[in-house]
């Protein structure tokens, strides 16, 4: 048994799928350049709020984000085009959430879909006065969690090295 935190928080372990969320957008001309390819910075945006419903379900809390990891744009998405977003936090650490978001474009007509970005975002938990703290850590189930749950620790040291040669560069 888990004891709540100082704060009575429940940081109870939860399972990866009991915070899997999905958004699937229609993709209208405001979306969209002169060419009709979805921008670049609107499936960000997108990429971001799919990202934080896993966050809030998993957390129980608000969040904000921390970071968002490179992304590649690997398909243009047009308008009219069906974009689905699905994220699942792979691993949770003190105050912070590594979530995973993939996002697909499915052709209604074919009854096809194309993977067109991926992204890790890093969340952190924070109360109504701005504070972080702590969240319950994440168990993984399937193999394929478990594989993500351990890569988000060596992506995590990746980032903090890659901050720390980048405050460096600064000073
Ligand atoms: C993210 C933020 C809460 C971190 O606050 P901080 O006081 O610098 O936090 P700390 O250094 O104590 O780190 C707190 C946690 O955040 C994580 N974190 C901080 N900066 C991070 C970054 N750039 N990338 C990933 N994780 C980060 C730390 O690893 C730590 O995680 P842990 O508790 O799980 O170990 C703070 O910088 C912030 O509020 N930023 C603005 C967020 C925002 O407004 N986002 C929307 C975009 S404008």
């Amino acid at each position: 048994m888990t004891s709540p935190s100082q704060d009575g928080r429940n940081l109870a372990p939860r399972a990866v799928c009991d915070s899997q969320s999905q958004m699937t957008e229609v993709i209208l001309p405001n979306d969209a350049n002169p060419l009709g390819n979805l921008l670049g910075g609107r499936l960000m945006h997108l990429i971001d709020l799919a990202g934080a419903m896993a966050a809030h379900r998993h957390s129980h809390s608000h969040v904000v984000t921390a970071s968002m990891d490179h992304i590649d744009f690997l398909q243009p998405v047009h308008i009219g085009d069906l974009l689905i977003l699905k994220s699942s936090v792979n691993r949770a650490f003190r105050s912070s959430m590594e979530v995973g978001v993939k996002c697909w474009v499915e052709n209604y007509i074919a009854g096809t879909t194309c993977h067109v970005a991926s992204a890790y975002l890093t969340f952190v938990a924070i109360d109504e006065t701005g504070q972080h703290h702590p969240v319950p850590c994440v168990v993984p189930e399937t193999e394929d969690e478990k594989r993500r749950y351990e890569d988000a620790s060596r992506r995590r040291e990746a980032r903090k090295q890659e901050q720390e040669r980048r405050k460096a560069q600064i000073r």
